[in-house]
């Protein structure tokens, strides 16, 4: 099986490309992030990628490529603010153009033109795995605190173009899997601002998390494609 993780730099990528790596199906883990960082060892292979730029996504999937089909693919990136002008906003009174296409830049737009590279490399026939790290926060069903509106709001919309991706992949490949999935409250530099409510039993690991997301993956079957779930594998309504 040949790999990708995008935004391998993350708290939940990092420890995602190195549990990949470890597993004895897993020939390459292709680590993409904007710094070509990588972990260490032979069969992680860097590469670079910005998701908010489409020709960094095109090449990164060309490199992929030439090593062979994309089986597994995890976009693990995604932002909640930028440590400035971009925070979760608590009352729509807070919203800003600013903080909006910062957000949905990364978590909505980003997938999407992941989507459209990494796709057309994914086996058409057998099973092949498209994931993103979404969050339980895009339910719509399930807000009841509300605030948090472009996060919330972008993975919402992630969630749709996932089930979208689903519904279009199956007619070529009825193995192929698309997938949301809620990684839990992760101790990661994306969740360390906002943590303070949060006990410590309820806070993972990124290890813990990449863990259970991959036991998760493993669970899946055709019949998941489209859906959204948590880390113990119990569906999230859209
Ligand atoms: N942590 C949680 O509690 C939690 C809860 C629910 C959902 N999630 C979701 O899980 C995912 C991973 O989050 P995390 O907690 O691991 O956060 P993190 O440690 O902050 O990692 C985020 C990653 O996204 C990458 N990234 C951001 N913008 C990018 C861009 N334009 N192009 C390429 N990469 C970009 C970052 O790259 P750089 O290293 O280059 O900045 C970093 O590798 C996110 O989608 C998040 O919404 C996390």
């Amino acid at each position: 099986m040949q790999a990708v993780i995008i935004g391998a730099t993350g708290g939940i990528g990092h420890a995602l490309t190195l549990a990949l790596a470890q597993r004895p199906d897993c020939d390459r883990v292709h680590a993409l992030s904007r710094t070509g960082d990588s972990s260490a060892g032979s069969n992680i292979s860097p590469g670079q990628i910005d998701l908010c730029d489409e020709a960094s996504i095109e090449a990164a999937a060309r490199q992929v490529a030439a090593t062979g089909q994309a089986d597994l693919v995890i976009v693990a990136s995604g932002v909640l603010s930028n440590g400035k002008d971009v925070q979760p906003e608590k009352s729509y009174r807070h919203q800003s153009l600013t903080a909006f296409e910062h957000v949905f830049a990364a978590n909505t737009f980003g997938p999407g033109l992941v989507a459209k590279h990494f796709l057309p490399i994914m086996p058409r026939q057998g099973r092949a795995v498209f994931a993103a790290l979404s969050a339980r926060v895009g339910s719509i069903t399930d807000n009841r605190l509300g605030g948090w509106h472009a996060y919330r709001a972008s993975k919402a919309a992630l969630n749709m173009l996932i089930r979208n991706y689903a519904i279009e992949q199956a007619r070529r490949n009825p193995d192929f899997i698309a997938v949301s999935l809620h990684p839990g409250t992760v101790d990661t530099p994306l969740s360390s601002p906002f943590q303070s409510n949060v006990p410590n039993a309820q806070l993972f690991t990124p290890q813990q998390s990449a863990a259970a997301l991959l036991k998760v993956i493993v669970g899946l079957d055709p019949a998941a494609s489209g859906k959204a779930f948590d880390w113990a594998g119990k569906q999230i309504p859209a």
